[in-house]
Parts: C-alpha cells; sequence; structure tokens
C-alpha cells in the first residue's frame, strides 16, 4: 500500500482512533474521520488544519444506522480501501454475575457489536469499488474465549460477538475480494485502557497500521494482535 489510500475511521475523536488518524494522514492518505455528533472534535479541527482537503470529519454514531446510511449516500461513488471499525465503549469491569448492569450490558452490545456491522452493511457499496478493501476492527484480547478471564463480562461478550459476526462477514465479503480482521490494539493508555496500560498509543497505532499495510486477503477471517500475532478465537 505505497499509493495514498482512501480511509474511513470511527470514534477518531480521541484515543486510539484520533492516533490511527494522525499517522495516516501524515503518510499521506485521504480520510474520512468519524466521530460522535455532540463529541469534543478539537484535536481532529487541529489535524485538519495541516492535512487540509484529506482529512473530511463526518458526525456519525455508531448506533444509528440513518447516521451510517447518509454518510454512504454522501460518499455515493466513491471508492474505500480501509474502513476502521474503532469506536468502542466500556461500561463496567464488574467483577462477576452479582453485579451485572443489563442495560449496560446491552449499551456495550449496541456499540461494540451491533455498530461496526451498521457501519459495514451501510459502506459496502463503496467498499466494493475498491480493488483491494479492508475492514479492519478493533477487537480485544478480553472477548477471546480461548484466553478465558474473569469479569467485565458484558465487555469480553461484545467484543466475542463482533468476532464471531466478522468471520460470517469475512466469508460474505470475500467474493469482491474485501478482507476482514479482527485485531487487537494491545492494552493502550487511553481512557478506556487506564494510564496502567501496557503501551502509548503510537506504538499501538503503529503496530495496526503495519497490519493494514501487511495484511492481504489470505488472512482474512482471523484475530490478529497489533504485533502481528495470531490469537485465540
Ligand atoms: N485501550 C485499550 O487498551 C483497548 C484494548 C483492547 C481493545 N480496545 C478497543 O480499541 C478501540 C478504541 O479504544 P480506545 O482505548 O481508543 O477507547 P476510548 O479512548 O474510550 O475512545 C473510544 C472512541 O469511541 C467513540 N465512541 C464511543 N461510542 C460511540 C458511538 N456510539 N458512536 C461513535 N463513536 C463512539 C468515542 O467517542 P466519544 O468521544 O464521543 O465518546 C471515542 O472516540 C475500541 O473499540 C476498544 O474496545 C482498546
Amino acid at each position: 500500500m505505497s499509493s495514498p489510500q482512501h480511509i474511513v475511521i470511527t470514534g477518531a475523536n480521541r484515543g486510539i482512533g484520533l492516533a490511527l488518524t494522525q499517522q495516516l494522514v501524515a503518510e499521506g492518505h485521504h480520510m474520512w474521520a468519524t466521530h460522535r455528533p455532540q463529541a469534543d472534535t478539537g484535536a481532529l479541527q487541529r489535524l485538519q488544519e495541516t492535512a487540509r482537503s484529506r482529512l473530511k470529519l463526518v458526525p456519525l454514531d455508531v448506533r444509528n444506522l440513518a447516521d451510517c446510511q447518509a454518510f454512504s449516500q454522501s460518499l455515493g461513488a466513491q471508492p474505500i480501501d480501509v474502513l476502521w471499525n474503532n469506536a468502542g465503549l466500556l461500561l463496567d469491569r464488574e467483577a462477576d454475575i452479582t453485579a451485572l448492569d443489563f442495560d449496560h450490558y446491552a449499551a456495550m452490545l449496541e456499540v461494540n457489536t451491533l455498530g461496526p456491522l451498521r457501519v459495514i452493511q451501510s459502506l459496502l457499496p463503496q467498499l466494493r469499488r475498491s480493488q483491494h478493501a479492508k475492514i479492519l476492527n478493533l477487537s480485544s484480547v478480553m472477548g477471546s474465549i480461548g484466553k478465558g478471564g474473569a469479569g467485565a463480562s458484558g465487555y469480553r461478550t461484545s467484543k466475542a460477538a463482533l468476532n464471531r459476526a466478522l468471520r460470517t462477514v469475512a466469508e460474505d465479503v470475500r467474493q469482491w475480494n474485501i478482507a476482514v480482521l479482527c485485531l487487537h490494539p494491545g492494552w493502550v493508555k487511553t481512557d478506556m485502557g487506564g494510564l496502567a496500560a501496557d503501551i502509548d498509543i503510537s506504538e499501538s497505532a503503529q503496530g495496526l497500521i503495519r497490519m493494514m499495510h501487511n495484511s492481504t486477503l489470505a488472512d482474512t477471517g482471523q484475530f490478529w494482535d497489533y504485533q502481528g500475532k495470531v490469537l485465540p478465537w
């Protein structure tokens, strides 16, 4: 991927999404950076001053199918080479079943599992117009059933369900040469990951972008970490 790509990313106003956007803009790509309508977009607006027309800001809540479809309509015949499903939500790290908050549980499924599917379905016309499109999804090792782990049931389940859904999507879109990858970004120092996390945002983003460049259709339907290590489902 040496030539400029046309890239969409969700949840781009802070955290890993912002770091990915900053690094991808610096590489010379054309970006549509989506953010929730009420989000603080100050960092993205500052980035726009250097990126100019290569960075467009798009209000989009991944819970809202109409937002996703309106975005697709606004893109029209524009091919999209890479879709980063980055937006995510972690509301609780509850200890066990006695502490579950079912509203929070449902909210995480809504954003983390159904959100990426809404965006993918809406942007399929533009992804199909690219020769070798990639759908790169920020999953989490916390959703790995093989790795186990206790607590944070709602978040874990939302990412496990996302992984399962994406295995099916990978089969659905293979006919159009679209690759679908589940990616664990590492434990990253963001609002979600917290200060005690293992790695800083730029290291995670660098690894994830390396995966964007190096992956091919042969890698579709797999679960990787940001360093290129295959993870168990
Ligand atoms: N940090 C980690 O250690 C870690 C580890 C594994 C996986 N991940 C995954 O990596 C991704 C990015 O995480 P992060 O650490 O950067 O999280 P973060 O700092 O909490 O940022 C989350 C981003 O998602 C956006 N978002 C939340 N709900 C949304 C919605 N309904 N529609 C559109 N955007 C929405 C947020 O927008 P607002 O500003 O409007 O809230 C924000 O831009 C997530 O999918 C997360 O699950 C993170």
